[in-house]
């Protein structure tokens, strides 16, 4: 009896409504005499016939639970899915809500960009009680004018061609994730601004020549553009173009923050001739960014690849770019610096809140440091090993606005990079479809008839105003607290509300190394653990032989101190018992014990195995 009554139950009605309709409408036609009948009936015949139809072939086919469920209605549901974002934005989003730019970021950028009204209405939207919320201090006595032409020089003493360059450029984003007239359109703005534009790793390309803008040029482990055929690099390719007057600085892209570790693969049919070129690989091969390098496999090996880069330029600034990951892994690129005395003219931060073309959900959400953190860690470890008046450091994340700016320098930016920030100043609606290559607006698309949509002439002046507008408006922000360049901010100049009663400076949530401190052993905990696992002979750290040295103890109480050897630190002894040594509890969990080790036995626990690095001491006092 249920059976039978399935046709009608909720589920399947609709189909059963659409086969009883097409059943009854060809009856009438076929039984009804009169000629004209079939014009009326043919066309409501064909609608619920192939509605049945298609009913039938969901209620069969094996891939979507849903539509066997509910045979036609759940299309609409895949169809409000699809429609989904554009609605939200349309009619749902509040001036604070969409992500990852909520409304008002990218209300201000198209105004800056447009040059057409930025200013707000009555007051503040922000809540400005609800943890997180953070301000600038102004000055009882701000300036009257600031200049908004901010400049900084990149280019340490090793350095022959220092570069003039603005506080605020273009990130790097290749052409291939960017479309023809995109780059066009960048790079020309950069030349009418005077600023800089990043080529990204996919190679230096016609696009990115046209129009004369001062250029980074950026390397990943894909090497393209100057690579042999096996992926290899090849040094008098680099030489070559970067022999170009218009490359002002290079640099080797580590990783990227949305998507760290991760390598990237351009599919064969989308290796078109002209990508074949630009980029230095075969057609009909998948181009293939690894996730690692081949040129250089250890931090020694990594500054003396940058010191070949410098040189082969000619002298122009060599840097890098990366997001944090094992903190250790960083300390280890100093000790390499304090080792064979090559240093980098500049570092690029990434934020894991930075955006890419395309990558893993997990890794755009939970893989990396975020842009303030890594900031601020690669700033003090610079200060902690002495080298942070010869390099410059690059942020990126998420900076779109002249506050973003402001506090990213304070934190220990030199200068600030916007990808997406230019995206919008292009035309960028945050349809979140770049990985589809169907972008409404021609941003991120290699289809001739949807780049089309991209005017160039009208994006120049877009690019120009945003990166203009947002400097005014940072010059407006630093002649209010009272300053002349935004390289004067420190973290004492912001605030954060940290809980509804509670207010920290950013002095104390970035606190800062004195110069020589990680050379001269430091206690702070963000560095000493990290410091002491930090090679330059090895991105491993040196903990690595933890497993090898153990200690069982049967006692009621213990005392164990796990220090590191001189030659394992690399640089110098380092004070005993303030390395990591992991503590194994027998029959609980595993842990990393920060300090001194002087656990103690929990009642009922009877043993307890340390295990210290190889190349370390051991010590084990009983009680
Ligand atoms: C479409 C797109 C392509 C990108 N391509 C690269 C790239 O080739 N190399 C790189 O180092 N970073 C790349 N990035 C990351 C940006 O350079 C930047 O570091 C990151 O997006 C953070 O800046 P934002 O928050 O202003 O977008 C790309 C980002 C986007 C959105
Ligand atoms: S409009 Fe959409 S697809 Fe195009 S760049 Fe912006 S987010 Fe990407």
């Amino acid at each position: 009896m249920e059976t039978l009554m399935l046709p009608f139950s909720p589920r399947f009605v609709v189909l059963t409504i659409c086969a009883v309709v097409t059943a009854l409408l060809l009856a009438i036609g076929f039984l009804d005499h009169n000629p004209k009948i079939w014009e009326v009936v043919l066309i409501p015949v064909l609608i619920f016939g192939a509605l049945t139809l298609l009913g039938v072939r969901d209620l069969t086919q094996k891939s979507h639970a849903v539509l066997r469920n509910y045979p036609i209605s759940a299309h609409l549901r895949f169809l409000l899915e699809e429609i989904r974002p554009e609605m939200r934005q349309y009619f749902f989003e509040s001036e604070k809500d969409g992500m990852p730019f909520s409304r008002d970021t990218r209300a201000v950028i198209y105004q800056r960009a447009k040059m057409v009204l930025d200013k707000r209405p009555f007051g503040t939207q922000e809540d400005v009680y609800r943890d997180g919320y953070e301000w600038i201090h102004h000055s009882v006595v701000p300036k009257l004018h600031v200049d908004d032409k901010f400049r900084i020089t990149i280019g340490g003493p090793d350095c022959t061609k220092p570069y003039s360059a603005s506080v605020f450029n273009i990130s790097a984003m290749s052409f291939g994730a960017l479309s023809p007239n995109a780059v066009r359109a960048l790079n020309a703005g950069a030349k009418k601004g005077g600023f800089a534009h990043d080529t990204g790793e996919g190679g230096v390309s016609p696009y990115h020549r046209e129009n004369g803008g001062d250029l980074i040029w950026e390397i990943g482990s894909g090497y393209f553009s100057c690579r042999n055929r096996d992926g290899s690099f090849n040094p008098e390719l680099f030489a070559r173009v970067a022999s170009d007057d218009q490359i002002k600085m290079v640099e080797l892209k580590i990783s990227q923050g949305a998507k760290p570790g991760h390598g990237g693969v351009l599919p064969a049919a989308k290796v078109s001739e002209e990508i074949s070129r630009i980029r230095g690989v075969a057609m009909g091969e998948d181009c293939i960014s690894p996730a690692s390098h081949s040129a250089f496999s250890t931090p020694l090996e990594m500054m003396a690849f940058i010191g070949e880069m410098r040189r082969l330029s000619g002298g122009k600034p060599a840097g890098f770019k990366l997001c944090i990951g094992h903190p250790w892994e960083f300390l280890a690129i100093c000790k390499a610096m304090l080792q064979t005395g090559i240093y980098p003219d500049f570092i690029v931060v990434d934020g894991n809140e930075g955006g890419t073309g395309a990558a893993p959900l997990e890794f755009m959400d939970h893989m990396g440091m975020p842009m303030r953190e890594g900031v601020s860690f690669v700033h003090n470890a610079l200060i902690g090993i002495n080298a942070r008046d010869r390099i410059r450091i690059g942020a990126a994340g998420k900076i779109a606005t002249a506050f973003d700016m402001a506090r990213a320098m304070a934190i220990g930016a030199d200068w600030c990079n916007s990808a997406r920030g230019f995206m919008f100043a292009l035309g960028c609606i945050q349809s979140l479809s770049c990985h589809t290559d169907r972008c409404p607006t021609g941003v991120t698309t290699q289809d001739p008839s949807r780049n089309r949509a991209l005017v160039v002439p009208h994006k120049i002046e877009r690019v120009y105003n945003y990166h203009h507008a947002t400097l005014r408006a940072l010059a407006e922000l630093i002649a209010a607290a009272g300053l002349e360049h935004p390289q004067a901010l420190r973290p004492i100049h912001f605030s954060q509300r940290t809980a509804t009663t509670e207010v920290q400076s950013f002095a104390k949530l970035y606190p800062s190394l004195r110069p020589g401190e990680l050379i001269d052993g430091t206690s702070d905990p963000r560095f000493r653990e990290a410091w002491a696992m930090a090679r330059a002979e090895s991105f491993a750290p040196a903990g690595e032989g933890f497993e090898k040295r153990e200690s069982r103890i049967a006692l009621r109480s213990i005392r164990a101190t796990c220090c590191i050897s001189a030659s394992a630190s690399g640089i110098s002894p380092l004070p005993q018992g303030e390395v990591g040594a992991k503590r194994r509890v027998t029959g609980g969990g595993l842990s990393i014990d920060r300090t001194p080790l002087t656990p103690t036995l929990s009642p009922g626990e009877r043993e307890q195995t340390f295990v210290c690095c190889a190349s370390s001491k051991l010590a084990v006092e009983a009680a």
